[in-house]
């Protein structure tokens, strides 16, 4: 079958404050949403997108299509697992048990054509898939209940999760329903597989590829927007 991504963008932003959700906020004319799409296009081999949003969303713009190809919405979840779940049961029937999908947050939108080609191209290579993930960079403090630091962790192995995330349709649907159903929340699709035992391979990216989660990092990614443009 060929390769398709679910996008979860069924959250309601309640971090970044407003009433718009932050994967519409209007950046250069368009919704967040529209940049990310056009991100995960740049791909020629990606064949369509599901995006599963709140149910009754009104800010969803009714795309069909997106640059030429499909694009489907479905009704997201109460959490973000519950959304990818959703987004994976709303694949079109050629996308087969054992073919890769990509999980994309709809508020990733600086996401490098260059790393969603590495992550597809190791990501196929590794039996269970993989992740872009940038190293930790700061030092990390542990912190106790009165605010004071019971410790340091050591970073040297600690990595941030991004997205792109690469699996096997139906692994990830098993991994994901056993997490729901155990009450486990996974913050991402990797945790889900990593409850199951498996190992999934960490692909380095840009760490520029942020998830837009405040003004700040609205800001950020207006003025990589523009740089890129030239
Ligand atoms: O809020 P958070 O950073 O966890 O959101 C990550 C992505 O998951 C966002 O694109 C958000 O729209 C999506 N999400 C979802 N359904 C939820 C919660 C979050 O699709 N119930």
């Amino acid at each position: 079958g060929g390769l398709w991504a679910v996008v979860p963008a069924a959250g309601r932003g309640a971090r970044f404050g407003g009433a718009l959700p932050k994967q519409y906020l209007p950046v250069a004319g368009e919704p967040l949403l529209a940049h990310t799409l056009r991100a995960l296009f740049a791909h020629p081999g990606l064949e369509g997108v599901v995006v599963a949003i709140a149910p009754d969303d009104p800010h969803w713009p009714g795309w069909t299509a997106f640059e030429g190809r499909p694009v489907r919405a479905c009704s997201g979840g109460a959490t973000r697992a519950a959304s990818v779940l959703a987004g994976l049961a709303a694949l079109p029937a050629g996308v087969r048990a054992d073919d890769f999908v990509l999980v994309h947050d709809a508020a990733r939108p600086n996401l490098r054509p260059a790393d969603l080609a590495a992550l597809l191209e190791r990501g196929r290579e590794d039996p269970v898939g993989a992740i872009l993930a940038a190293p930790v960079r700061d030092t990390l403090k542990r912190a106790g209940d009165d605010g004071g630091i019971d410790g340091t962790e050591p970073r040297e192995r600690l990595w941030r999760a991004l997205t792109p995330q690469l699996f096997r349709r139906l692994q990830l649907e098993r991994a994901l329903a056993a997490a729901a159903a155990a009450g486990a929340e996974v913050t991402d699709e990797a945790m889900a597989m990593e409850r199951q035992g498996l190992r999934p391979l960490l692909v380095e990216g840009a760490e520029d590829n942020l998830k837009v989660t405040t003004a700040a990092d609205l800001a950020l990614f207006e003025f990589l927007l523009r740089r890129r443009a030239g």
